[in-house]
């Protein structure tokens, strides 16, 4: 049989040697578990002398204790190292340089919108959507233009080909066919306003093919337009953050109201800057007036019951004017300089408490 000081050795180099626990566990194992080679040597004992046994006992038993603490010392060994190379491993430096600012930008438009929702959010209103490709009925019959009204040729509207049945579908020259639609599928009372793209064969300075407007559409039976000039008073404070901003509501024609009011809000040019607010020039903002008996009953109501304003907006426009943008074709055209100049950061979101701007 093997000296116990050889065993000792074996075992102990064997510990030594073990690369994890689960190694040193089959170590521990294979000397002290039940068939492990220090405990077999306890067995024997019994077949000695007492005097023998005393000795070799004892023997034993200091060699178990130094194997249990060696394989403790190394478990620990093993343990702490085991942690040091995940820790190495699943570091994180954060001392390195944070990554470069984010470059995107939110488009004034969809930042004068968001403020527009706000706004009238606050007012009690909610949005309402209609599709960009209209049929006839929405975007002009129901709102009292027949086929042979001028007024529609002054929508420069674009015309799908004609269907097999001879009807044309159009882009929709104004966000007003989203009365119709909000009146068919919803009844009275109604509060709403519809921010979306229009569309009119037109382009200049101040005209894109493509612009955004915003309707509103207040119907039930009781608002008159003493409630219009107030909303609309009330939001252009709101908007343009102004304590004070005169308006002058100018009667005016549109098939579907009656009567009718261009609003206008007092501005000043000094300096080639316009201020929304002060002196003494005027900027027509939007159309308005009380919706006409006609559109009331195309939209499947009353009018002897349900009465009400509506009112329509260039949502392109006002953002010019409060963000003091000189050309309306800018906003479509992607120049990322233009974006960085006159974005805004992405985090910025409008709010009545938080700010506007
Ligand atoms: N739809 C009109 C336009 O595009 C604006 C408007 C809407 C006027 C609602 C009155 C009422 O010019």
């Amino acid at each position: 049989m093997m000296s116990l000081s050889t065993l000792a050795q074996e075992i102990l180099a064997e510990v030594a040697a073990a690369a994890d626990e689960p190694q040193l566990e089959a170590v521990r194992v294979s000397a002290l578990g039940k068939k492990g080679s220090i405990s077999e040597r306890m067995k024997s004992l019994g077949a000695m002398s007492p005097e023998e046994r005393k000795e070799a006992g004892a023997a034993l038993n200091v060699l178990k204790d130094r194997v249990a603490e060696a394989i403790s010392v190394r478990k620990t060994y093993l343990q702490e190292q085991a942690l040091e190379q995940r820790l190495a491993s699943e570091k994180i430096d954060v001392t390195l340089p944070v990554r470069p600012q984010a470059q995107g930008t939110v488009h004034p438009v969809s930042q004068v919108w968001e403020e527009v929702v706000q706004i009238f959010g606050d007012l009690g209103f909610s949005v309402a959507e209609g599709p960009h490709i209209e049929d006839d009925f929405h975007n002009f019959t129901a709102l009292n233009i027949p086929p042979e009204h001028p007024a529609r040729q002054e929508h420069d509207t674009f015309y799908f080909n004609e269907k097999p049945d001879g009807s044309r579908m159009v882009l929709r020259t104004h966000t007003s066919p989203v009365q119709i639609r909000t009146m068919l599928s919803s009844k009275p009372p109604i509060r709403i306003i519809a921010p979306g793209r229009t569309y009119r064969c037109d382009s200049d300075m101040t005209h894109t093919p493509m612009f955004n407007q915003i309707e509103g559409l207040v119907l039930d039976g009781t608002t008159h337009l003493g409630n219009l000039k107030w909303v609309l008073t009330e939001f252009c404070r709101s908007f343009f953050e102004v304590d004070d901003v005169k308006m002058r509501f100018r009667a005016s024609h549109f098939p579907f109201t009656e009567p009718s009011m261009e609003v206008d809000i007092n501005c000043s040019w000094e300096g080639g800057q316009v201020k929304i607010g002060q002196g003494n020039s005027w900027l027509e903002i939007l159309g308005s007036g009380m919706v006409h008996p006609n559109v009331i009953r195309a939209g499947g109501l009353d009018p002897d019951h349900v009465q009400g304003y509506a009112f329509g907006m260039g949502l392109d426009r006002i953002a010019m004017l409060k963000y003091g943008i000189p050309d309306l074709r800018a906003f479509f055209e992607a120049d990322l300089r233009w974006l960085r100049h006159y974005g805004f950061r992405a985090l910025q979101v409008p709010t009545l408490v938080g700010g506007l701007s």
